[in-house]
């Protein structure tokens, strides 16, 4: 399958076979997302994976939380089927930013958080796109440091997340260095 095939061929899924998953395509998988680009090569990302027994406490502090939070009158949305997805599934990857510390967010959500990760999602298929195309790309951060004059001057009220150039390529660098799965990843 072809990049673009792949893109558009992606599909959320929610529901699993009873059929474990082999710790090489896990770490296929998490290779792979080590590949991204970052911000000065910082590779922030951190995973941990659970897998087997493990995933009764996951889900059970999971369905805990939620009563909670409904016992307080908050709308916890489609938390509780995500719940017996995780339960069903026979690995859950956790991802963190290794560079931010933990805070605690404000519930409903943490809508901030949710949105930026689908902007990064919808970056990365700009990437996969363009790759596909012939064209080469680079995900822009530093536009963040004109933030306000280029928002100005784009005339946009919105949050600038980030920018995107696009060419087609006149050098061919080879693969730039990426932490080993071993120092971001943790398996319970
Ligand atoms: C940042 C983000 C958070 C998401 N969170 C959940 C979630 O908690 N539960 C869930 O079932 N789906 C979740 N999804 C999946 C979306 O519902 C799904 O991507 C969207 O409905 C589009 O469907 P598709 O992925 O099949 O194209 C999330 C997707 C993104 C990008």
């Amino acid at each position: 399958m072809n990049t673009l095939e792949a893109i558009a061929g992606r599909r959320s899924i929610r529901r699993f076979k009873d059929a474990p998953v082999s710790d090489e395509d896990i770490e296929t998988i998490l290779t792979a997302a080590t590949q991204a680009p970052s911000g000065k090569n910082r590779q922030p990302w951190r995973f941990v994976v659970v897998k087997g027994d493990h995933r009764t406490e996951m889900v059970r502090i999971m369905r805990e939380s939620i009563a909670f939070l409904e016992e307080q009158g908050s709308d916890t949305g489609s938390a509780r089927w995500t719940a017996n997805v995780m339960e069903q599934a026979p690995v859950t990857v956790f991802v963190f930013d290794a560079h931010t510390p933990r805070q605690r967010l404000p519930w409903e959500g943490g809508g901030d958080l949710v949105n930026v990760q689908s902007i990064g999602a919808a970056i990365q298929n700009m990437l996969l796109a363009a790759l596909d195309l012939g064209l080469g790309s680079l995900w822009i951060c530093d536009v963040l440091y004109a933030y306000d004059p280029l928002c100005d001057w784009l005339k946009q009220e919105y949050q600038m997340i980030a920018a995107v150039s696009f060419g087609y390529p006149d050098e061919q660098p080879g693969p730039r260095p990426r932490r080993p799965l071993s120092e971001v990843t943790t398996w319970l």
